[in-house]
């Protein structure tokens, strides 16, 4: 196993943040995705949103670029697949796909969210549950520590239940499941990372007041009869039956395409910390993954990690090493353009149409990291050429304006826009 490159702390001084970059440049297109496809009728409709995965694409982005793009017969590649949303989107369109995440979730995921609708009886599957006596243990040194230890042999029989069945019960269960297994513990939904908190405390102590047993059969009832409801949304959609190439829990760094694939469309790990493997861990371990498994994982992170240096073909990317003095942070910008760059790069020689990488700015301290169009000065040296840069506004976000960053004191402006950056062979 390689060591990462630099440690949590040294992330933390990082302070990168997302910040706004002009829209307006030659070859750039406002946009605002969530109002761009009629037939997605929200962000969350039908399973685009089935479990919440940190920076997730919203299904429009996807949608949007296939309808511009995509021809009859291409098959769609994301590299970083995440919640596996492209392979959601192509089967509404007819595309076969093909993705990869180094997150085992991504599997979960998107073989439930692509799911038939199942054909059971959801109360009596649940009854059966609760009479099964299977019991499912996670090989995880601090599971008391993040579920009180009334709600542990509940969750082992719940999970050993799910674990015995077939694949159609199994489906119908693991997400639901995985809803009501992290309410059931000391984390704090509201934050992406596995976190305790005082409002975590909190739900916590009005769970144990109450028949917190009743609770936990109502809220997973209720999580399953939402997923078979989205299912049906999904299936109103009509997808369609098309080949699909799911790789999960691989490292993208080390793996070649065994074929040639129409177009890319992908959003990399972010510069700043994002961490997908220690904030889906509780998950991982109630689905069987050991900690073994588990430290595999995190040590294979962009940018967590050592990577062969590549050529980076951009004048930005040398400029604005150069304005960074600090060796851990030149070591975390190496790291993480040596990476993204390095795969794409690769990647690319078996793309035969179009590359759609969709970037959110970023900064190191107070100096904007124009990571698309340093992507973009890369592939136009290899000979790819610029479609458009799409310059997507983020709704949600654009109430965190200006806050002081704790680790720097400084003032920072939070994330305002999401670039796609579309780039078409020769
Ligand atoms: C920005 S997220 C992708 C989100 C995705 N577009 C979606 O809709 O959910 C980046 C993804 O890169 C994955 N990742 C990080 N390092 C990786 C590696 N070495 N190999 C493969 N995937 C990796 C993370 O697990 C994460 O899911």
């Amino acid at each position: 196993m390689q060591e990462p490159v630099v440690s949590d702390t040294q992330l933390k001084l990082w302070n990168i943040d997302t910040c706004q970059t002009e829209a307006s440049e030659e070859g750039t297109q406002p946009i605002l995705f969530r109002n761009s496809v009629p037939e997605i009728s929200s962000t969350t409709a039908a399973t685009f949103g089935i479990y919440r995965y940190p920076a997730k694409f919203i299904p429009q982005v996807i949608a949007y670029v296939i309808k511009q793009y995509a021809t009859p017969g291409m098959t769609l590649f994301d590299p970083f697949a995440g919640y596996g949303t492209v392979g959601v989107v192509s089967r509404v369109y007819g595309y076969d796909y093909e993705l990869w995440d180094l997150n085992p979730l991504m599997k979960v995921i998107h073989d439930t969210a692509t799911a038939e609708i199942p054909r059971l009886d959801v109360d009596t599957v649940l009854r059966q549950m609760r009479d099964s006596t299977e019991v499912f243990t996670p090989r995880w040194s601090h599971l008391d520590y993040w579920h009180p230890a009334p709600f542990i042999p509940l969750l082992q029989r719940a999970w050993g239940f799910v674990h015995s069945q077939p694949e159609e019960v199994k489906t119908l269960l693991i997400i639901p499941l995985m809803k009501v297994t992290r309410f059931f513990s000391h984390d704090d939904e509201k934050v992406h990372k596995l976190y305790r908190s005082r409002r975590a405390r909190a739900k916590i102590e009005a769970l144990l007041q109450d028949d917190w047993e009743a609770t936990f059969w109502v809220m997973l009832r209720r999580e399953v009869f939402k997923l078979v409801a989205g299912l049906h949304e999904y299936h109103q959609m009509s997808p369609h039956r098309v080949n699909a190439h799911i790789r999960a829990g691989i490292d993208t760094l080390h793996t070649c395409l065994d074929r040639e694939v129409g177009m890319m469309i992908t959003s990399p790990p972010y510069l700043q910390a994002q961490e997908y493997i220690r904030s889906t861990k509780l998950e991982l371990f109630w689905l069987g993954y050991s900690e073994e498994d588990i430290r595999w994982l995190s040590s294979r992170e962009i940018p967590y990690r050592r990577v062969e240096p590549i050529p980076i073909y951009s004048e930005l990317f040398h400029k604005h090493r150069a304005m960074i003095e600090e060796p851990h942070l030149l070591a975390l910008f190496d790291a993480y353009f040596h990476a993204i760059m390095g795969c794409f790069t690769r990647l690319a020689e078996r793309i035969t149409d179009y590359l759609c990488i969709f970037v959110g700015p970023a900064k190191v301290r107070t100096v904007p990291i124009p990571i698309d169009e340093i992507i973009r000065e890369h592939f136009q040296h290899l000979g790819w050429s610029h479609v458009v840069t799409y310059v997507d506004q983020i709704v949600s976000r654009v109430m965190f304006r200006s806050q002081v960053n704790p680790a720097s004191g400084l003032e920072e402006s939070r994330m305002k826009t999401e670039h796609m950056l579309v780039l078409r062979r020769y």
